[in-house]
């Protein structure tokens, strides 16, 4: 059994991270829809993660005789003014993901519930993770500035992407 306070905000942290798949969904439909299929792959691909990392804490919740409580959330954002538009809203996204770890991380800490400071851990690792790559594609699209022939180049390679091991 968790404490209520903890266990809410486990909940509402499953529920975030359900919703952060449909943020990335919204951005996979915005490049497809502008003809860049590697992008959209890309994005696409960062919804299964999300969806994978909502289902840690589905089952994290299960393992500790909680019930996981699903609820609905806000419309994502659909538009867009470019797909570097779409990156660097997603590294925001994720930024407020990891200081919602944080502050999970801080509630666990304050009720010294050890076992979900060790769960966590694995997050606080992926955020690191996240935000690093978000951002090495932020200063790609930057450096392509635009170059049609490069981020042509730039797309074909995200279309070879694929779920990182580290992520399941
Ligand atoms: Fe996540
Ligand atoms: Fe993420």
């Amino acid at each position: 059994m968790l404490s209520t306070n903890l266990s809410e905000a486990l909940n509402d942290q499953m529920n975030y991270e359900f919703y952060s798949a449909h943020v990335y969904f919204a951005m996979a439909s915005y490049c497809k829809n502008e003809n860049y299929d590697g992008f959209s792959n890309f994005f696409l691909v960062q919804a299964e993660e999300e969806r994978s990392h909502g289902m840690k804490i589905y089952n994290y919740l299960h393992n500790r005789g909680e019930q996981a409580i699903i609820s609905g959330f806000e419309h994502p954002d659909n538009k867009f003014e470019s797909i570097l538009d779409a990156f660097e809203k997603s590294l925001e996204h994720e930024k407020e993901v990891t200081r919602r770890i944080y502050n999970l991380s801080d509630i666990a800490a304050d009720e010294k519930e050890y076992a979900t400071i060790s769960f966590l851990r694995w997050f606080l690792d992926e955020q690191v993770e996240e935000e690093s790559s978000f951002d090495s594609i932020i200063q790609n699209l930057k450096r392509i500035n635009n170059d049609s022939n490069s981020l042509f180049m730039y797309d074909a390679k995200m279309a070879k992407y694929t779920m990182p091991t580290s992520a399941e």
